[in-house]
């Protein structure tokens, strides 16, 4: 198959693929979002990339909760609220210290929330892939909101993922059905800045690594 842009080889031209790169490199997890709304139009084109990601024996298990309501919101902050106190009461001293000072997600002012799930019994893709390991079915959504987060971050929207929760609780509050687990709750919106720095390495919490950690066997 041959596509305008793709050479012969199938590789695409350098410039795209440096921009590529850049589009990863700028990709941030957002927490301070504006409050004003995000283009319907274009948060139907980026999750598009949701129905492009690879997923396990093609099974495709992302289900997608938009949480719109005031008590659905309302149950979901509430929910983060108390994990992340009870988070922050298993730090001692100056961890809990710096724990304190971080804003864990952005659910007060993202004017778009999402829930992932992922349909652990789903038959689509026969059980392929995920007989000794039916987590992969998790991993499967996992990629789809990363291929989810390259796009929006490309149309200048932030995603901030939130998995300071209770899975339980948010399955509860959102009447999902018997069988879907919670992968992420995500708030998305127009960020309030651009850094090309993850906000824990700003606030002191980690670092990335120097290096890639590749070891051979
Ligand atoms: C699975 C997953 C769960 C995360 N959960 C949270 C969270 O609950 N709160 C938060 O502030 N950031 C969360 N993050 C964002 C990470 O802190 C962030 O990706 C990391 O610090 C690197 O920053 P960057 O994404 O801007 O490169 C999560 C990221 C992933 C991939």
């Amino acid at each position: 198959m041959t596509r305008p842009g793709v050479d012969q080889k199938g590789c695409f031209p350098e410039a795209f693929r440096a921009e590529l790169d850049l589009l990863m490199r700028l990709r941030r997890d957002v927490r301070r979002f504006r409050t004003d709304p995000v283009d319907e139009a274009v948060l139907t084109r980026c999750l598009a990339a949701v129905s492009l990601a690879p997923s396990v024996g093609l099974s495709e298990p992302w289900r997608i909760i938009r949480v719109e309501s005031e008590t659905a919101r309302a149950a979901a902050l509430e929910n983060f609220e108390t994990a992340n106190a009870a988070a922050l009461a298993d730090y001692s001293e100056n961890r809990a210290a710096t724990y304190a000072r971080l804003k864990l997600s952005g659910m007060r002012d993202a004017p778009v929330q999402i829930a992932f799930y992922c349909d652990d019994e789903t038959e689509k893709g026969h059980g392929l892939g995920a007989q000794t390991m039916p987590e992969m079915r998790r991993y499967s959504v996992v990629t789809a909101i990363t291929l989810f987060w390259l796009s929006l971050r490309a149309e200048g929207l932030g995603l901030g993922w939130v998995s300071i929760l209770d899975p339980e609780q948010m399955s509860r509050d959102l009447d999902v059905p018997q069988g879907w687990s919670l992968v992420g709750y995500v708030c998305i919106g127009h960020p309030e800045r651009l850094s090309d720095t993850p906000e824990l390495e700003q606030e002191g919490w980690e670092q990335r690594f120097a290096a890639l950690p590749v070891e051979t066997r």
